[in-house]
């Protein structure tokens, strides 16, 4: 699945602060795993609408069970375009990406923003993480390229030193307008 371990406190609490989510915003989470960022997620902002994708049936099913305020997709993200209507998503303010994008070409990154950025406003952030050592990988490149060519400003966090491994977060906000 592409984690070493399930993320810790400490870069959920990084992820959710860099996201900057208002009151009544639509929130969907990416790749939620055993939901370390949707447990932050919902304790801090408890009046969101929030989707999780998590393509990992028995990890939905956890999912479903511990987080009943959420609506769980046992879906890859890049069918979000494919189900949203059902799902009642016609805007996303808020992405928080939990998917491995270090472990993936630059086809498969791509296909999976090209789903998701149409449904962004114009405030949008997206938020995401990728692990420290990965950055040797070549891919963060990718994926900060990929980023640059959807959203005006891609930034970076500082390390959260205190997750295993440790990790910084991508922070993307102001969709461009593609022709
Ligand atoms: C790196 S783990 C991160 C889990 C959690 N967010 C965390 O930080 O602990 C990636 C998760 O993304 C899920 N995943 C992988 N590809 C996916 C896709 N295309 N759509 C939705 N979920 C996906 C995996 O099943 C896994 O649970």
């Amino acid at each position: 699945m592409g984690a070493i371990v399930p993320s810790g406190k400490a870069l959920a609490r990084a992820i959710v602060a860099h996201a900057q989510i208002s009151e009544g915003q639509v929130v969907v989470e990416l790749g939620a795993g055993s939901g370390s960022f949707t447990r932050e997620l919902l304790a801090q902002n408890p009046k969101i609408s929030l989707t999780v994708f998590e393509m990992s049936v028995d990890l939905a099913a956890g999912l479903r069970r511990d987080f009943p305020r959420a609506q769980v997709v046992a879906l890859p993200a890049e069918d979000l375009p494919k189900v949203a209507a059902a799902l009642g998503i016609l805007r996303i303010d808020r992405v928080v990406g939990g998917l491995p994008w270090a472990l993936w070409g630059e086809s498969r990154q791509a296909a999976v923003l090209d789903a998701i950025v149409p449904f962004l406003t114009p405030q949008a952030r997206m938020v995401t993480f990728h692990y420290v050592h990965s950055r040797s990988l070549g891919r963060v490149a990718t994926t900060r390229r990929l980023l640059q060519e959807r959203f005006e400003q891609v930034t970076y966090s500082e390390p959260v030193w205190a997750n295993v491994p440790p990790a910084f977060v991508h922070i993307s906000q102001g969709v461009k307008i593609r022709g």
